[in-house]
Protein backbone atom coordinates (compact mmCIF):
# COMPACT_ATOMS: atom_id res chain seq x y z
CA UNK A 1 0.00 0.00 0.00
CA UNK A 2 3.10 2.09 0.62
CA UNK A 3 3.98 1.83 -3.01
CA UNK A 4 0.61 2.07 -4.85
CA UNK A 5 -1.75 3.75 -2.21
CA UNK A 6 -5.21 3.24 -1.21
CA UNK A 7 -7.85 2.16 -2.20
CA UNK A 8 -6.57 -0.72 -5.11
CA UNK A 9 -7.15 -3.61 -6.93
CA UNK A 10 -4.79 -6.19 -6.73
CA UNK A 11 -4.83 -10.04 -8.98
CA UNK A 12 -3.60 -13.37 -8.94
CA UNK A 13 -2.02 -14.03 -12.29
CA UNK A 14 -1.29 -17.70 -10.97
CA UNK A 15 -5.07 -17.86 -9.86
CA UNK A 16 -6.48 -16.38 -13.17
CA UNK A 17 -4.11 -19.09 -15.12
CA UNK A 18 -5.26 -21.58 -13.22
CA UNK A 19 -8.91 -21.08 -13.44
CA UNK A 20 -8.59 -20.47 -17.09
CA UNK A 21 -7.00 -23.95 -17.76
CA UNK A 22 -9.10 -25.82 -15.47
CA UNK A 23 -11.63 -24.62 -17.99
CA UNK A 24 -9.51 -25.82 -20.97
CA UNK A 25 -8.29 -28.25 -19.22
CA UNK A 26 -11.63 -30.26 -18.82
CA UNK A 27 -12.47 -31.07 -22.21
CA UNK A 28 -8.83 -32.98 -22.84
CA UNK A 29 -9.11 -33.43 -26.25
CA UNK A 30 -12.72 -32.75 -27.63
CA UNK A 31 -13.29 -29.80 -29.54
CA UNK A 32 -13.50 -26.61 -27.71
CA UNK A 33 -12.50 -22.99 -27.11
CA UNK A 34 -12.77 -21.23 -23.74
CA UNK A 35 -13.80 -17.59 -24.47
CA UNK A 36 -13.14 -15.33 -21.21
CA UNK A 37 -15.41 -12.79 -21.03
CA UNK A 38 -13.93 -9.67 -20.93
CA UNK A 39 -16.59 -7.83 -19.47
CA UNK A 40 -16.03 -9.77 -16.17
CA UNK A 41 -12.47 -7.66 -15.75
CA UNK A 42 -10.97 -6.74 -18.51
CA UNK A 43 -7.49 -4.70 -18.31
CA UNK A 44 -4.56 -5.18 -20.67
CA UNK A 45 -2.70 -7.36 -18.39
CA UNK A 46 -5.34 -9.73 -17.77
CA UNK A 47 -6.37 -10.12 -21.62
CA UNK A 48 -2.69 -10.53 -22.00
CA UNK A 49 -2.17 -13.33 -19.50
CA UNK A 50 -5.09 -15.44 -20.85
CA UNK A 51 -3.85 -14.72 -24.24
CA UNK A 52 -0.40 -16.29 -23.44
CA UNK A 53 -2.50 -19.50 -22.02
CA UNK A 54 -4.37 -19.65 -25.76
CA UNK A 55 -7.59 -18.04 -24.47
CA UNK A 56 -10.98 -17.37 -26.43
CA UNK A 57 -12.35 -14.06 -25.87
CA UNK A 58 -16.23 -13.14 -25.71
CA UNK A 59 -16.36 -9.53 -26.24
CA UNK A 60 -19.14 -7.14 -26.24
CA UNK A 61 -18.14 -3.88 -27.54
CA UNK A 62 -15.48 -2.84 -29.89
CA UNK A 63 -14.35 -1.25 -26.98
CA UNK A 64 -13.62 -4.44 -26.08
CA UNK A 65 -12.31 -6.21 -29.28
CA UNK A 66 -9.32 -3.44 -29.32
CA UNK A 67 -8.43 -4.23 -26.06
CA UNK A 68 -8.06 -8.02 -26.73
CA UNK A 69 -6.13 -7.11 -29.85
CA UNK A 70 -3.83 -4.60 -28.06
CA UNK A 71 -3.82 -7.35 -25.62
CA UNK A 72 -2.10 -9.82 -27.92
CA UNK A 73 -5.30 -11.94 -28.43
CA UNK A 74 -6.03 -13.20 -31.53
CA UNK A 75 -9.56 -12.09 -33.32
CA UNK A 76 -10.30 -15.30 -34.55
CA UNK A 77 -11.08 -16.72 -31.26
CA UNK A 78 -13.46 -13.93 -30.29
CA UNK A 79 -17.02 -14.42 -29.61
CA UNK A 80 -18.60 -11.10 -30.33
CA UNK A 81 -21.84 -11.10 -28.34
CA UNK A 82 -24.24 -8.19 -26.96
CA UNK A 83 -27.74 -6.98 -27.67
CA UNK A 84 -27.55 -4.56 -30.40
CA UNK A 85 -23.88 -4.12 -32.23
CA UNK A 86 -23.48 -0.92 -34.07
CA UNK A 87 -22.21 -1.08 -37.94
CA UNK A 88 -19.33 0.26 -36.89
CA UNK A 89 -18.53 -2.30 -34.67
CA UNK A 90 -19.92 -4.77 -36.98
CA UNK A 91 -17.38 -3.45 -39.41
CA UNK A 92 -14.35 -3.45 -37.35
CA UNK A 93 -15.28 -7.07 -36.33
CA UNK A 94 -15.32 -8.43 -39.63
CA UNK A 95 -12.50 -6.40 -40.36
CA UNK A 96 -10.22 -8.21 -38.08
CA UNK A 97 -12.00 -11.42 -38.46
CA UNK A 98 -13.94 -12.45 -35.37
CA UNK A 99 -14.86 -15.74 -34.95
CA UNK A 100 -18.36 -15.57 -34.66
CA UNK A 101 -21.34 -13.15 -34.13
CA UNK A 102 -23.87 -13.84 -31.84
CA UNK A 103 -26.78 -12.62 -32.88
CA UNK A 104 -29.89 -11.68 -30.58
CA UNK A 105 -32.47 -10.49 -33.02
CA UNK A 106 -33.99 -10.77 -36.65
CA UNK A 107 -32.96 -6.75 -36.65
CA UNK A 108 -29.41 -7.83 -35.87
CA UNK A 109 -29.28 -10.44 -38.36
CA UNK A 110 -30.16 -8.38 -40.88
CA UNK A 111 -28.10 -5.81 -39.67
CA UNK A 112 -25.01 -8.17 -40.06
CA UNK A 113 -26.30 -9.34 -43.18
CA UNK A 114 -26.17 -5.56 -44.49
CA UNK A 115 -22.86 -4.77 -43.44
CA UNK A 116 -21.06 -7.86 -44.57
CA UNK A 117 -22.48 -7.49 -47.94
CA UNK A 118 -21.41 -4.01 -47.85
CA UNK A 119 -17.68 -5.02 -47.41
CA UNK A 120 -18.36 -8.04 -49.00
CA UNK A 121 -17.60 -10.38 -46.67
CA UNK A 122 -19.37 -13.59 -45.08
CA UNK A 123 -19.85 -13.03 -41.72
CA UNK A 124 -19.61 -16.39 -39.44
CA UNK A 125 -23.09 -16.27 -36.78
CA UNK A 126 -24.56 -18.44 -33.63
CA UNK A 127 -28.24 -17.29 -33.02
CA UNK A 128 -28.43 -16.99 -29.49
CA UNK A 129 -31.57 -18.89 -27.92
CA UNK A 130 -33.09 -17.74 -25.19
CA UNK A 131 -33.90 -21.14 -23.64
CA UNK A 132 -36.99 -19.91 -21.13
CA UNK A 133 -34.95 -22.17 -18.00
CA UNK A 134 -34.78 -20.20 -14.74
CA UNK A 135 -31.50 -19.72 -13.55
CA UNK A 136 -32.19 -19.21 -9.89
CA UNK A 137 -29.60 -16.42 -9.70
CA UNK A 138 -29.74 -12.61 -8.63
CA UNK A 139 -32.83 -11.35 -10.99
CA UNK A 140 -30.66 -8.58 -12.47
CA UNK A 141 -28.48 -11.62 -13.61
CA UNK A 142 -30.69 -13.79 -14.69
CA UNK A 143 -30.41 -13.87 -18.78
CA UNK A 144 -32.26 -17.21 -20.43
CA UNK A 145 -36.22 -16.08 -19.37
CA UNK A 146 -38.61 -14.96 -21.57
CA UNK A 147 -39.20 -11.79 -20.02
CA UNK A 148 -35.05 -11.05 -20.45
CA UNK A 149 -34.55 -8.96 -23.55
CA UNK A 150 -31.85 -11.62 -24.19
CA UNK A 151 -31.71 -14.21 -26.93
CA UNK A 152 -34.13 -14.92 -29.71
CA UNK A 153 -37.26 -17.08 -28.73
CA UNK A 154 -36.17 -20.75 -29.20
CA UNK A 155 -39.09 -21.44 -31.13
CA UNK A 156 -38.46 -18.73 -33.80
CA UNK A 157 -34.79 -19.71 -34.28
CA UNK A 158 -35.66 -21.63 -37.36
CA UNK A 159 -36.42 -19.02 -39.40
CA UNK A 160 -33.78 -17.20 -38.59
CA UNK A 161 -31.37 -20.07 -39.53
CA UNK A 162 -33.16 -20.70 -42.52
CA UNK A 163 -32.94 -16.96 -43.51
CA UNK A 164 -29.19 -17.17 -43.33
CA UNK A 165 -28.97 -20.30 -44.76
CA UNK A 166 -30.14 -18.50 -47.90
CA UNK A 167 -28.09 -15.68 -47.62
CA UNK A 168 -24.16 -15.35 -49.81
CA UNK A 169 -23.21 -12.84 -47.15
CA UNK A 170 -23.79 -14.95 -43.61
CA UNK A 171 -22.11 -17.91 -42.90
CA UNK A 172 -23.84 -20.19 -39.79
CA UNK A 173 -21.40 -21.51 -37.67
CA UNK A 174 -23.11 -22.33 -34.56
CA UNK A 175 -25.98 -22.38 -32.05
CA UNK A 176 -25.33 -19.74 -28.79
CA UNK A 177 -27.25 -19.23 -25.61
CA UNK A 178 -25.89 -17.91 -22.11
CA UNK A 179 -29.03 -18.04 -19.57
CA UNK A 180 -27.24 -16.07 -16.75
CA UNK A 181 -24.34 -15.14 -13.75
CA UNK A 182 -23.41 -16.53 -10.56
CA UNK A 183 -24.86 -19.99 -10.90
CA UNK A 184 -24.08 -22.37 -8.56
CA UNK A 185 -26.61 -25.30 -9.72
CA UNK A 186 -24.99 -27.51 -12.61
CA UNK A 187 -29.18 -27.99 -13.41
CA UNK A 188 -29.97 -25.26 -15.26
CA UNK A 189 -27.17 -25.22 -17.44
CA UNK A 190 -28.73 -29.04 -18.09
CA UNK A 191 -31.62 -28.14 -18.95
CA UNK A 192 -30.66 -25.21 -21.15
CA UNK A 193 -28.49 -27.87 -23.01
CA UNK A 194 -31.57 -30.45 -23.41
CA UNK A 195 -33.30 -27.56 -24.99
CA UNK A 196 -30.01 -26.33 -27.46
CA UNK A 197 -30.05 -30.26 -28.52
CA UNK A 198 -33.62 -30.31 -29.19
CA UNK A 199 -33.19 -27.17 -31.70
CA UNK A 200 -30.30 -28.48 -33.14
CA UNK A 201 -31.72 -31.75 -34.07
CA UNK A 202 -34.71 -29.70 -35.44
CA UNK A 203 -31.87 -27.86 -37.51
CA UNK A 204 -30.58 -31.23 -39.11
CA UNK A 205 -33.74 -31.94 -40.11
CA UNK A 206 -33.86 -29.17 -42.05
CA UNK A 207 -30.48 -29.48 -43.47
CA UNK A 208 -29.12 -26.84 -41.28
CA UNK A 209 -25.88 -28.05 -39.65
CA UNK A 210 -23.84 -26.41 -37.32
CA UNK A 211 -20.38 -26.49 -36.47
CA UNK A 212 -20.01 -25.37 -32.47
CA UNK A 213 -22.36 -24.85 -29.73
CA UNK A 214 -21.47 -21.78 -27.00
CA UNK A 215 -22.96 -22.57 -23.88
CA UNK A 216 -22.13 -19.03 -22.50
CA UNK A 217 -20.17 -18.31 -19.23
CA UNK A 218 -22.36 -18.25 -15.45
CA UNK A 219 -20.40 -20.96 -13.51
CA UNK A 220 -20.66 -19.22 -10.18
CA UNK A 221 -17.83 -18.83 -7.51
CA UNK A 222 -17.71 -19.16 -3.70
CA UNK A 223 -18.96 -15.85 -2.43
CA UNK A 224 -19.80 -16.76 0.66
CA UNK A 225 -18.82 -19.86 1.54
CA UNK A 226 -21.52 -21.27 -1.17
CA UNK A 227 -21.16 -24.39 -2.96
CA UNK A 228 -20.45 -24.36 -6.90
CA UNK A 229 -20.67 -26.11 -10.00
CA UNK A 230 -17.53 -28.74 -10.47
CA UNK A 231 -15.85 -27.67 -13.72
CA UNK A 232 -14.90 -31.03 -14.61
CA UNK A 233 -18.50 -32.49 -14.27
CA UNK A 234 -20.28 -30.03 -15.78
CA UNK A 235 -18.08 -30.57 -18.97
CA UNK A 236 -17.90 -34.28 -18.57
CA UNK A 237 -21.89 -33.47 -18.54
CA UNK A 238 -21.58 -31.36 -22.07
CA UNK A 239 -19.69 -34.02 -23.64
CA UNK A 240 -21.17 -37.23 -23.04
CA UNK A 241 -24.11 -35.51 -25.08
CA UNK A 242 -22.72 -33.64 -27.89
CA UNK A 243 -20.75 -35.89 -29.78
CA UNK A 244 -17.98 -34.66 -31.84
CA UNK A 245 -19.61 -30.44 -31.66
CA UNK A 246 -16.91 -28.07 -30.74
CA UNK A 247 -17.80 -26.50 -27.42
CA UNK A 248 -17.50 -23.16 -26.22
CA UNK A 249 -18.31 -21.62 -23.16
CA UNK A 250 -17.72 -17.86 -22.16
CA UNK A 251 -16.83 -17.91 -18.22
CA UNK A 252 -16.16 -14.40 -16.85
CA UNK A 253 -16.31 -14.46 -12.96
CA UNK A 254 -15.08 -18.18 -12.85
CA UNK A 255 -11.85 -16.71 -13.84
CA UNK A 256 -11.28 -13.85 -12.42
CA UNK A 257 -13.75 -13.43 -9.45
CA UNK A 258 -11.33 -15.48 -6.88
CA UNK A 259 -8.59 -14.00 -8.56
CA UNK A 260 -8.54 -10.27 -6.90
CA UNK A 261 -9.41 -8.65 -3.72
CA UNK A 262 -9.98 -5.08 -3.07
CA UNK A 263 -7.83 -3.26 -0.70
CA UNK A 264 -9.60 -0.26 1.43
CA UNK A 265 -8.34 1.82 4.76
CA UNK A 266 -10.44 2.67 7.49
CA UNK A 267 -10.69 6.29 7.49
CA UNK A 268 -12.94 6.91 10.53
CA UNK A 269 -14.81 4.56 13.45
CA UNK A 270 -18.09 5.98 14.44
CA UNK A 271 -20.30 4.67 16.52
CA UNK A 272 -24.35 6.02 16.99
CA UNK A 273 -26.27 4.54 19.26
CA UNK A 274 -27.00 1.27 17.70
CA UNK A 275 -25.17 0.67 15.08
CA UNK A 276 -21.00 1.12 14.24
CA UNK A 277 -19.43 2.11 10.94
CA UNK A 278 -16.24 1.66 9.35
CA UNK A 279 -15.60 4.55 7.27
CA UNK A 280 -13.13 3.39 4.34
CA UNK A 281 -11.72 5.53 1.36
CA UNK A 282 -13.56 2.68 -0.76
CA UNK A 283 -16.88 2.92 -2.04
CA UNK A 284 -19.48 1.66 -4.37
CA UNK A 285 -18.31 4.09 -6.99
CA UNK A 286 -15.04 1.67 -6.80
CA UNK A 287 -16.82 -1.61 -5.77
CA UNK A 288 -20.75 -1.32 -6.83
CA UNK A 289 -21.90 -5.05 -6.53
CA UNK A 290 -22.43 -4.31 -2.88
CA UNK A 291 -25.15 -1.54 -3.58
CA UNK A 292 -25.96 -3.22 -6.81
CA UNK A 293 -27.33 -6.73 -6.03
CA UNK A 294 -26.65 -6.43 -2.38
CA UNK A 295 -24.07 -9.14 -3.28
CA UNK A 296 -21.88 -10.36 -0.41
CA UNK A 297 -18.26 -10.11 0.20
CA UNK A 298 -16.10 -11.24 2.64
CA UNK A 299 -14.13 -8.75 4.50
CA UNK A 300 -10.84 -9.53 6.04
CA UNK A 301 -8.06 -7.32 7.75
CA UNK A 302 -4.85 -7.28 6.76
CA UNK A 303 -3.34 -5.69 9.81
CA UNK A 304 -5.15 -6.73 12.30
CA UNK A 305 -4.52 -4.58 15.45
CA UNK A 306 -4.99 -6.25 18.75
CA UNK A 307 -6.16 -3.10 20.44
CA UNK A 308 -8.83 -1.79 17.66
CA UNK A 309 -12.67 -2.06 19.02
CA UNK A 310 -14.25 -5.34 18.41
CA UNK A 311 -18.09 -4.96 16.98
CA UNK A 312 -20.59 -5.46 14.03
CA UNK A 313 -19.34 -3.04 11.81
CA UNK A 314 -20.87 -1.96 8.37
CA UNK A 315 -17.85 -0.81 6.17
CA UNK A 316 -19.40 2.33 4.38
CA UNK A 317 -17.73 4.60 2.04
CA UNK A 318 -17.72 8.13 1.59
CA UNK A 319 -19.99 9.09 -0.63
CA UNK A 320 -23.20 11.04 -0.37
CA UNK A 321 -25.42 7.68 -0.58
CA UNK A 322 -27.21 5.47 1.61
CA UNK A 323 -26.79 2.74 -0.22
CA UNK A 324 -23.01 2.74 -0.37
CA UNK A 325 -21.61 0.41 1.70
CA UNK A 326 -19.30 -2.63 0.80
CA UNK A 327 -20.78 -4.51 3.46
CA UNK A 328 -23.08 -4.75 6.91
CA UNK A 329 -22.73 -6.63 9.81
CA UNK A 330 -19.16 -7.68 9.64
CA UNK A 331 -18.06 -8.93 13.01
CA UNK A 332 -14.10 -7.25 12.73
CA UNK A 333 -11.97 -5.88 15.53
CA UNK A 334 -10.78 -2.44 13.91
CA UNK A 335 -8.45 0.55 14.58
CA UNK A 336 -8.36 3.62 12.09
CA UNK A 337 -5.91 3.49 9.66
CA UNK A 338 -6.30 -0.29 9.25
CA UNK A 339 -6.36 -1.30 5.75
CA UNK A 340 -9.06 -4.43 5.02
CA UNK A 341 -9.53 -7.05 2.33
CA UNK A 342 -12.90 -6.99 0.15
CA UNK A 343 -12.58 -10.66 -0.82
CA UNK A 344 -13.63 -11.84 -4.38
CA UNK A 345 -13.42 -8.51 -6.37
CA UNK A 346 -11.72 -9.68 -9.19
CA UNK A 347 -14.90 -10.02 -11.26
CA UNK A 348 -17.23 -6.78 -12.44
CA UNK A 349 -15.34 -4.70 -9.87
CA UNK A 350 -13.21 -2.19 -11.50
CA UNK A 351 -14.98 -2.76 -14.65
CA UNK A 352 -18.09 -1.37 -13.22
CA UNK A 353 -16.52 1.18 -11.30
CA UNK A 354 -17.27 5.16 -12.36
CA UNK A 355 -16.18 8.57 -10.97
CA UNK A 356 -19.36 9.41 -9.05
CA UNK A 357 -18.61 12.08 -6.90
CA UNK A 358 -16.00 12.82 -8.52
CA UNK A 359 -13.55 9.83 -7.18
CA UNK A 360 -10.28 9.14 -9.48
CA UNK A 361 -10.77 5.47 -10.40
CA UNK A 362 -8.48 3.33 -8.27
CA UNK A 363 -5.35 1.93 -9.24
CA UNK A 364 -4.73 -2.07 -10.04
CA UNK A 365 -2.31 -4.14 -9.40
CA UNK A 366 -1.22 -7.51 -10.45
CA UNK A 367 1.23 -10.05 -8.17
CA UNK A 368 2.84 -13.65 -9.23
CA UNK A 369 5.17 -15.01 -6.68
CA UNK A 370 7.15 -12.47 -5.00
CA UNK A 371 6.69 -9.76 -7.46
CA UNK A 372 4.18 -7.42 -8.06
CA UNK A 373 3.28 -4.68 -10.35
CA UNK A 374 1.36 -1.47 -11.80
CA UNK A 375 -1.33 -2.74 -14.39
CA UNK A 376 -3.29 0.58 -14.11
CA UNK A 377 -2.00 3.80 -12.99
CA UNK A 378 -4.68 5.55 -10.24
CA UNK A 379 -6.22 8.19 -12.14
CA UNK A 380 -5.38 11.84 -11.19
CA UNK A 381 -7.94 14.82 -10.68
CA UNK A 382 -6.55 16.54 -13.83
CA UNK A 383 -7.69 13.03 -15.51
CA UNK A 384 -11.76 13.37 -14.46
CA UNK A 385 -12.09 16.29 -16.35
CA UNK A 386 -9.83 16.70 -19.27
CA UNK A 387 -12.11 15.74 -21.77
CA UNK A 388 -14.46 18.31 -20.53
CA UNK A 389 -14.68 21.68 -22.00
CA UNK A 390 -15.81 25.31 -20.44
CA UNK A 391 -19.05 25.98 -22.63
CA UNK A 392 -18.28 29.03 -24.86
CA UNK A 393 -20.77 31.82 -24.90
N1 LIG B 1 -21.49 -14.42 -21.90
C1 LIG B 1 -22.49 -13.51 -21.95
C2 LIG B 1 -23.26 -13.38 -23.18
C3 LIG B 1 -22.77 -12.70 -20.83
O1 LIG B 1 -23.76 -11.82 -20.89
C4 LIG B 1 -21.99 -12.85 -19.65
C5 LIG B 1 -22.25 -12.02 -18.47
C6 LIG B 1 -20.95 -13.80 -19.65
C7 LIG B 1 -20.74 -14.57 -20.79
C8 LIG B 1 -20.07 -14.02 -18.47
O2 LIG B 1 -20.79 -14.48 -17.37
P1 LIG B 1 -20.01 -14.98 -16.06
O3 LIG B 1 -19.26 -16.23 -16.45
O4 LIG B 1 -19.09 -13.91 -15.65
O5 LIG B 1 -21.08 -15.23 -15.09
N2 LIG B 1 -22.26 -7.47 -13.15
C9 LIG B 1 -22.84 -8.71 -12.68
C10 LIG B 1 -22.66 -9.82 -13.67
C11 LIG B 1 -23.27 -9.51 -15.03
C12 LIG B 1 -23.03 -10.60 -16.03
C13 LIG B 1 -23.43 -10.19 -17.39
N3 LIG B 1 -23.17 -11.15 -18.41
C14 LIG B 1 -22.22 -9.04 -11.32
O6 LIG B 1 -21.41 -8.27 -10.82
O7 LIG B 1 -22.59 -10.04 -10.72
Amino acid sequence: MATYGSPLYVYSRTDIEDNWRQFDQAFGTHPHLVCYAVKANSNLAVLNVLAKCGAGFDIVSVGELERVLAAGGNANKCVFSGVAKTVIEIERALEVGVRCFNVESASELQRIETVAKSVNKKAPISIRVNPNVDAKTHPYISTGLKENKFGIDIDEAIDLYKKAQNSEFLDIQGLDCHIGSQITDVSPFLDALDKVLALVEQLNDQGIHIHHLDLGGGVGIDYEGEETIDIQAYVDAIISQVGKTEIILEPGRAIVGNAGIFITKVEFLKQNSDHEFAIVDGAMNDLLRPSFYNAYHNVLPINQNPTGITAQWDIVGPICETGDFLAKNRDLSLSEGDYLAVMSAGAYGFTMSSNYNSRPRVAEVMVSDTKHQCIRKRETIQDLFAQEKLYGY
